[in-house]
């Protein structure tokens, strides 16, 4: 598959980092961008820096990435973490960066996206705008670990919510023991 791995500026680098840590064997075509509040908050929170995972970066100014048109074929966007700003920006079809673009083409080329808000408490604002995106055919999986395969380190608890993003990319994965097997 094709796929386009967004990171923006809400706190949690950690399950952009873990992610891309399980895409990287998966052997799928993986492309990033990341805005400029992201490289920061990578580099603060978890010391990455987006632009040297070994995956084809491209900056939030870059419009000639390949994915923000609808005429290349990618399969799947998934935008992790989604700051509630960029999320704003996509419920309402401003494309001004290319995070916001590339939602705007994959909803409109009805592709397959995921976006994985971390944000607490949440507004009627906030609230609002996942429930658009749901309507125009996202899917949003909320960066909220959980606890019933007693993960013992905080990579363990991201990985409860990397391994559900996963499922939903169509990317195999063994990253957490599953409910009942
Ligand atoms: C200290 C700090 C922590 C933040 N944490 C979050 C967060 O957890 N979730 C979120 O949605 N926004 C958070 N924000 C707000 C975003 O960084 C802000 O909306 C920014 O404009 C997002 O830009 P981007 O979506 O282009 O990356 C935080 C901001 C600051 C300064």
């Amino acid at each position: 598959m094709k796929m386009v791995i967004g990171i923006s500026g809400a706190s949690g680098a950690i399950y952009a980092q873990r992610l891309l840590a399980a895409l990287k064997p998966s052997g799928h075509d993986i492309s990033l961008t990341a805005s400029e509040n992201a490289l920061q908050i990578g580099q603060e929170e978890a010391g990455i820096d987006y632009r040297e995972c070994g995956f084809p970066f491209f900056t939030p100014r870059d419009f000639t990435a390949p994915f923000a048109s609808g005429s290349a074929r990618y399969d799947v966007l998934a935008i992790v973490p989604c700051s509630m700003g960029t999320l704003g920006r996509i419920a309402h079809g401003l494309s001004d960066d290319l995070l916001s673009r590339t939602a705007d083409v994959f909803f409109k080329e009805r592709r397959k996206i995921i976006l994985v808000p971390r944000e607490t408490p949440l507004s009627l604002i906030h609230i609002e705008n996942m429930r658009l995106v749901t309507l125009a055919g996202a899917t949003v999986i909320p960066a909220i670990p959980s606890f019933y395969s007693k993960p013992k380190t905080i990579e363990e608890a991201v990985d409860t919510v990397v391994a559900r993003i996963l499922d939903h990319m169509g990317v195999e994965n063994n990253l957490r023991p599953r409910y009942g097997v």
